[in-house]
C-alpha cells in the first residue's frame, strides 16, 4: 500500500553541502515529498526525538550532534515507504552501507551517517508529527 516515511538529512550532510544531491536520490527512488523544511533541533528537542535510545551509551554524542546545526526534515510517500527508505539510505554503519545507498555516499561514521529513516509506520507517524504542525503536512 501507499504510505508514509519521516527522515531528516543530519547536520553533516548539510554541513557538506549534500541537501540537493540526497533530495535528488529519494525523488529519483520514486519518493513524493508531502512535507519539507530546513530546521535545527534544540538539545531538548533532540532529547525527546530520541528518547528510545536514552540509556544507550552513545545518547549524549547523538543529542549534541543531531543539535550542532541545521537539519533538512521531511516526510515521504510512496508504495511500501518505510522498508524501501531504508533499503535506499542503507545501513546504519557507512561501512557495512550497500553500493550506491545514500549513507555509502554521504555518511562519514556510524554517528554522523548523512539520514534519517524511521523504522516503523508507526513511527514514521509520530516522528512526522513531532517535526510538522498540520499546515505544514500535504
Ligand atoms: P539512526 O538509526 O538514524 O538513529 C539512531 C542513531 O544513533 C543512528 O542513526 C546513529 O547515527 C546513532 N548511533 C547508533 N549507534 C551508534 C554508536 N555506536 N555510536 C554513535 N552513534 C550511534
Amino acid at each position: 500500500a501507499t504510505n508514509r516515511t519521516f527522515t531528516m538529512i543530519k547536520p553533516d550532510a548539510v554541513k557538506n553541502g549534500h541537501i540537493g544531491s540526497i533530495l535528488a536520490m529519494i525523488t529519483n527512488a520514486g519518493f513524493k515529498i508531502t512535507s519539507l523544511k530546513l530546521t535545527q533541533l534544540t538539545v531538548s528537542d533532540a532529547e525527546k526525538f530520541y528518547a528510545i535510545h536514552s540509556e544507550r551509551p552513545f545518547f549524549g554524542e547523538l543529542v549534541a550532534f543531531m543539535s550542532s546545526g541545521p537539519i533538512v526534515a521531511a516526510i515521504l510517500e510512496k508504495e511500501n515507504a518505510v522498508a524501501d527508505f531504508r533499503t535506499l539510505i542503507g545501513a546504519t554503519n557507512p561501512a557495512d552501507a550497500a553500493e550506491g545507498t545514500i549513507r555509502k555516499l554521504y555518511a562519514t561514521s556510524m554517528g554522523e551517517n548523512a539520514v534519517h529513516g524511521s523504522d516503523s509506520d508507526e513511527n514514521a507517524a509520530i516522528e512526522g508529527a513531532f517535526h510538522f504542525a498540520g499546515r505544514e503536512q500535504f
